[in-house]
C-alpha cells in the first residue's frame, strides 16, 4: 500500500509542477518550434490550407483558422460554446499525419520513458496555445479547474478516459467544513481523433487517466498565464458520492 500511495504522490507532485510551473517557461519550447512551422507555412498557402485528396487541413491553415476563431474571444458576444464547437470541427478537419504533427508527436514519444506525463508547446499565442500532452499506460492527471478558460483535447493516438465536473450548490446538502460539492457531468473514453471540451462555466473541472498509451493535442483559449496558473486548482475528491446523489462528490480545493 504504502509504495503505490507513494508512487501516485510522487506522481502527482510532479505533474503538478508540470502543469503549474512548466508552462510558463515552455514559452521557450515555442521559440524552437516556430522554424519548422513556418517552413511549412508555404506549403499550407499552396495548397489552400487543404490537402486535395480529402479536405483535411494542413498543420499550418489549421493554426491560422483556430487563430481566427481565437480572436473572437475579445468580442463582447463571445460565445465560448460555440466557439469549443467551432475549433471541435476543425480539429477534426486536422490532417493528423501532417508532417509537422508527426514530427512533434514522434520527439515527445521519446520522452515516454521517464515514468510521468510529458507536456510540449507547439504554439502560445496571446489568444490561444497549443500544446502535446503524453501519457503512459495507467498515469493520470488528478482533477483540476482552468480558470475562466476554454479546452478543447483531440485525441491523436491512444485511449484515454475523461471525467467532467461542475461545481455545484445542492440545497439540504451538507457539506464538510473546507469542502465543496463537485458534480460529475460527463464520462468519456476518448480514442484517436475524439475530442473533449470544456468552458469557463460548464465541465471546467476534470481529470484524465490513460488506459493505453496516448497522445493529446490541447488547446487553451485564453491560453495559460501567471495569473491563471496562481489561480488554478487541484481537487481532492471523496471516493464514495454523496448519499443518494450518484455523481455527486465532495471535495477540497487544494
Ligand atoms: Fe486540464
Amino acid at each position: 500500500m504504502g509504495i503505490a500511495i507513494q508512487y501516485l504522490f510522487v506522481m502527482d507532485e510532479y505533474d503538478r509542477r508540470e502543469f503549474l510551473s512548466l508552462s510558463l517557461p515552455s514559452f521557450l519550447g515555442v521559440l524552437t518550434a516556430l522554424p519548422s512551422l513556418c517552413a511549412f507555412a508555404t506549403r499550407a498557402n499552396a495548397a489552400e490550407g487543404r490537402l486535395p485528396e480529402d479536405g483535411a487541413m494542413h498543420w499550418e491553415a489549421f493554426l491560422e483558422a483556430v487563430s481566427k476563431e481565437a480572436g473572437k474571444q475579445h468580442l463582447d458576444a463571445w460565445n465560448q460554446d460555440s466557439y469549443v464547437q467551432n475549433i471541435s470541427r476543425l480539429a477534426g478537419r486536422l490532417h493528423l499525419e501532417d508532417p509537422v504533427l508527426l514530427d512533434a508527436l514522434a520527439q515527445i514519444q521519446a520522452r515516454l520513458v521517464n515514468g510521468k506525463v510529458d507536456f510540449k508547446y507547439l504554439e502560445q499565442r496571446v489568444d490561444f496555445s497549443l500544446c502535446l500532452v503524453q501519457f503512459d499506460e495507467g498515469e493520470i492527471i488528478r482533477p483540476h479547474d482552468h480558470p475562466g478558460m476554454t479546452g478543447m483535447i483531440l485525441c491523436a493516438s491512444g485511449e484515454i478516459e475523461t471525467s467532467n465536473y461542475d461545481l455545484t450548490e445542492i440545497p439540504d446538502v451538507q457539506v464538510s467544513e473546507g469542502h465543496q460539492l463537485l458534480k460529475r457531468v460527463g464520462t468519456a473514453v476518448l480514442k484517436k481523433n475524439d475530442i473533449s471540451t470544456l468552458t469557463a462555466k460548464a465541465r471546467n473541472i476534470h481529470t484524465l487517466k490513460a488506459h493505453k498509451v496516448t497522445q493529446l493535442v490541447d488547446i487553451f483559449t485564453p491560453p495559460y498565464d501567471k495569473e491563471r496558473i496562481e489561480q488554478s486548482h487541484w481537487y481532492s475528491l471523496s471516493p464514495d458520492p454523496v448519499a443518494g446523489l450518484a455523481n455527486v462528490f465532495e471535495a477540497k480545493a487544494e
